[in-house]
């Protein structure tokens, strides 16, 4: 079955348990209206990726880790888009949740995908009881704190911002639970999982980066000029645009590198390949020589 058929039967499996029931209906739709349809689903395709380079013995368990993995994702970008913190009206290309339901039913919506996040693994401890536990762990550290994305939204009340810490954190750390997670789900030890990990995500938000200083709203589907305008550090004003560009693809190379040997560790370098070009943002003709 194709990667993006198992995660998106995956993420509506599990948004499928929270509705009906006596559930308040705006606030069960506005599950939905978050994740699906979704943006790029790169944090599930590279979960599962690694998941088949390990083997993949337990598909169910590794399809729980993507749903887990992306139902997070999603929330903590309803979380983000609040006006307390990047005040955001536009998320893949509609309205954000706030805007289209309101604050309350935004605040609550990215709680219930948390706690569906967690239940989704707690329920495939039917599959794996070991495995669902490792996994709920893995997801929780690189959620919350010290090192998870609370952390690293955390470090943009600071008054001064450690900018390798916020960006490990806020980024690079839902990358490390990817590669992680793929692992766990096969049965592999998540130890060498780290390092390709920490690298995708550090190249993740540095593309980023890049987009958000050289692309427009609409071809990205969300807000751009946003480091600016919040004054946040990133890597384009710490570089400049060559330097960002010529950073990413040093760290890109890194990360194909670091590919732990297991299976199939030649097909998963051709996926983090191509995964690297979805997230490359096109150099602009002005840049390029
Ligand atoms: C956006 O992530 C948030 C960041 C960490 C920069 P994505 O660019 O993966 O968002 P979607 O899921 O494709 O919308
Ligand atoms: C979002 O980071 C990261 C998390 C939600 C943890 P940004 O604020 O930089 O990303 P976008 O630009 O809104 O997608
Ligand atoms: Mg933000
Ligand atoms: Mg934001």
């Amino acid at each position: 079955m194709p990667l993006t058929d198992r995660i998106e039967g995956a993420v509506t499996r599990a948004l499928g348990t929270t509705q009906g029931g006596s559930a308040p209906k705006q606030l069960a739709e506005a599950l939905g209206y978050a994740c699906l349809p979704g943006g790029a689903r790169i944090r599930p395709t590279i979960l599962l990726s690694v998941a088949m380079a390990c083997g993949d013995d337990k598909p169910r368990m590794a399809d729980a880790a993507a749903a887990s993995l992306e139902l997070i994702h999603c929330a903590s970008l309803v979380h983000d888009d609040l006006p307390c913190f990047d005040d955001a009206e536009v998320r893949r290309g509609k309205p954000s949740v706030h805007r289209a339901y309101s604050q309350p039913l935004a605040v609550l919506t990215g709680d219930s995908l948390i706690i569906l996040a967690f239940q989704t693994l707690a329920r495939a401890a039917a599959v794996d009881g070991a495995r669902a536990a490792q996994l709920s762990l893995t997801l929780s550290e690189r959620t919350g704190m010290p090192n998870g994305i609370c952390a690293g939204q955390g470090w943009e009340s600071e008054p001064e911002i450690d900018l390798g810490a916020y960006h490990r954190s806020k980024t690079a750390a839902l990358f490390i639970a990817a590669t992680q997670m793929g692992a766990i789900s096969a049965g592999h030890e998540p130890e060498a999982w780290y390092d390709l990990g920490a690298l995708i995500g550090e190249a993740f938000q540095v593309a980023d980066d890049l987009r958000d200083a050289l692309l427009d709203e609409a071809t990205l589907g969300k807000p751009v000029g946003q480091d600016d305008l919040h004054g946040r550090p990133n890597a384009v004003a710490e570089l400049g645009v060559e330097g960002a560009f010529k950073h990413l693809s040093d760290i890109l190379a890194g990360a194909i590198a670091s590919i732990p040997s297991c299976p199939g560790e030649a097909a998963l370098a051709k996926i983090v390949s191509m995964q690297a070009e979805r997230i490359m943002p096109a150099v602009p003709a002005r840049y390029q020589v």
